[in-house]
């Protein structure tokens, strides 16, 4: 049998990367072999939806393969993610080089119907019921870290957020699963895991029978309790179920990490409850409060969406007021993209665009500014760093995490790559510091 080829393309957030993963895993397993895009029988486009940049960017990569399939009928295209749950059959009518699509509910057929493409069968839309894709991603794009989605899906449905429909209602993992598949990765290699959902705070909700009431606080301290295992993170929180017992936990942990994604997406009350965030934002810096009480070494960061529709100016400056306030070591912020079938989309008092382009600009003056005094303090302190891959710009630097996941800088052999050293920071920037080790 002739060698298969595949290449991955991985768009959007840390959930497609575990994706990506778990799907590289399955394929390798079944004699298939990572190359690059030149040689593969089939590129994998693993996609986002969340906003209409994310979905522009891949249709504009995806025309770029027209002349090589009318060439030579390669490479066929497997549409994967969000965008394919949400637009992939119109898409794949425009691409005939699209042979394969799924959204992030059906991987679990996607070998087959990549296999069934290159033996020559039609295009394949996978919907309904699939079986999991059930495997252990230890053939990673990162051989130190590890992602593990521990809920799939949304249950929130915040008035602009398109991935309660892309990714489903929320559904968590049984525990036993996440904890072999922590302990498989640990032996595997792993130094650290990230267990993933969209809320995991709400982690176990939906659990019953003898699981019924083993929630996140529980499952962090057990994996955090795996042997080996030097870090773990998680991500994303919500404001409104990040209870006291997750604090108790990461305090009395070592390995779980100090560093802490709550996003807070406005600093008005109007609008945090037209977004249907079920919070206000007193109770948000409250909150952030007690969090840095309890872990006085942790790093906040957090996620903002300007020109929510009806957002006033007014209310605009309530969310750089409330930057400034908190005090944030990173903010992804966003202009509001409305995106189809979600309340928000479907209001009449849409901010233009050129307006959200400008609020984006002074959000992102102010929280620079920020970032560059907190990142200045840690100039001339140490600390512990993950060394992890090249940097992407300098020749000779290797790239590595602080445990409350700061990005450092540091020249380096790349066999370092997956060491823990000690490092002097030297130099700061908003966005990362240089450090030596010491
Ligand atoms: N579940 C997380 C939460 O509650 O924040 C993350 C959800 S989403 C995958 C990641 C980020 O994308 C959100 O935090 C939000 O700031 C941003 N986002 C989501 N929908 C958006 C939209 N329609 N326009 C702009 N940004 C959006
Ligand atoms: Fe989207 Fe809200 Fe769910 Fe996050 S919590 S994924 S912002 S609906
Ligand atoms: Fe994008 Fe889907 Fe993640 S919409 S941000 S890839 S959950």
């Amino acid at each position: 049998m002739n060698q298969r080829y595949f290449a991955i393309r991985v768009f959007g957030c840390q959930m497609n990367v575990y994706d990506a993963d778990r799907l590289r895993e399955t394929l390798t397993s079944r004699g298939w072999a990572e190359g690059g895009e030149g040689d593969a029988d089939f590129v994998i486009f693993v996609t986002c939806s969340v906003r209409d940049k994310a979905e522009q960017k891949v249709l504009s990569e995806l025309g770029k393969y027209r002349a090589s399939w009318e060439d030579c009928g390669k490479p066929r295209i497997a549409l994967l993610g969000c965008m394919a749950a949400r637009t992939g059959a119109e898409v794949a009518k425009k691409f005939p080089w699209i042979r394969v699509v799924a959204g992030p509910e059906n991987l679990g057929g996607v070998a087959d119907a990549m296999e069934e493409s290159y033996e020559g069968g039609a295009p394949r839309l996978i919907t309904g019921d699939t079986p999991e894709l059930s495997c252990v991603p230890l053939s990673r794009s990162n051989r130190h870290k590890a992602y593990i989605t521990i809920a799939n899906g949304c249950d929130q449905f915040c008035a602009y957020c398109i991935v309660p429909y892309v990714r489903g209602r929320f559904k968590s993992r049984p525990p036993e699963d996440i904890l072999k598949e922590a302990e498989t990765l640990v032996r595997g290699g792993a130094a650290e895991i990230t267990l993933l959902g969209q809320n995991v705070n709400t982690y176990g909700r939906d659990l019953t029978g003898s699981l019924a009431g083993y929630g996140f606080s529980r499952l962090l301290a057990d994996t955090a309790s795996i042997d080996g295992l030097k870090r773990l993170r998680y991500l994303t929180s919500h404001p409104s179920d990040f209870t006291d017992d997750i604090l108790d936990v990461m305090t009395s942990r070592r390995n779980i990490c100090p560093g802490i994604n709550l996003p807070v997406q406005a600093g008005s009350d109007k609008v945090l409850r037209e977004m249907n965030r079920r919070y206000t934002r007193n109770e948000y810096i409250s909150l952030a409060r007690g969090i840095r009480a309890a872990l006085p070494h942790a790093a906040l960061t957090t996620d903002l969406i300007v020109g929510f529709p009806g957002e006033t100016e007014d209310e605009f400056e309530q969310s750089v007021s409330l930057l400034e306030e908190v005090r944030f070591d990173l903010v992804h912020t966003a202009a509001y993209s409305p995106r189809e079938g979600t309340p928000a989309a479907k209001r009449a008092d849409q901010i233009p665009v050129r307006e959200r382009a400008r609020r984006l600009v002074r959000i992102n003056g102010i929280q620079t500014e920020i970032s560059r005094e907190i990142n200045e303090r840690m100039v001339g302190h140490k600390f512990e760093v993950l060394l992890d891959e090249p940097a992407p710009k300098g020749e000779g630097l290797l790239q590595g995490r602080t445990a409350a996941d700061k990005v450092v800088l540091v020249s380096a052999p790349p066999d370092m790559s997956g060491k823990f050293r000690d490092v002097l920071i030297t130099a700061s920037s908003p966005w990362c510091l240089d450090g030596e080790i010491i």
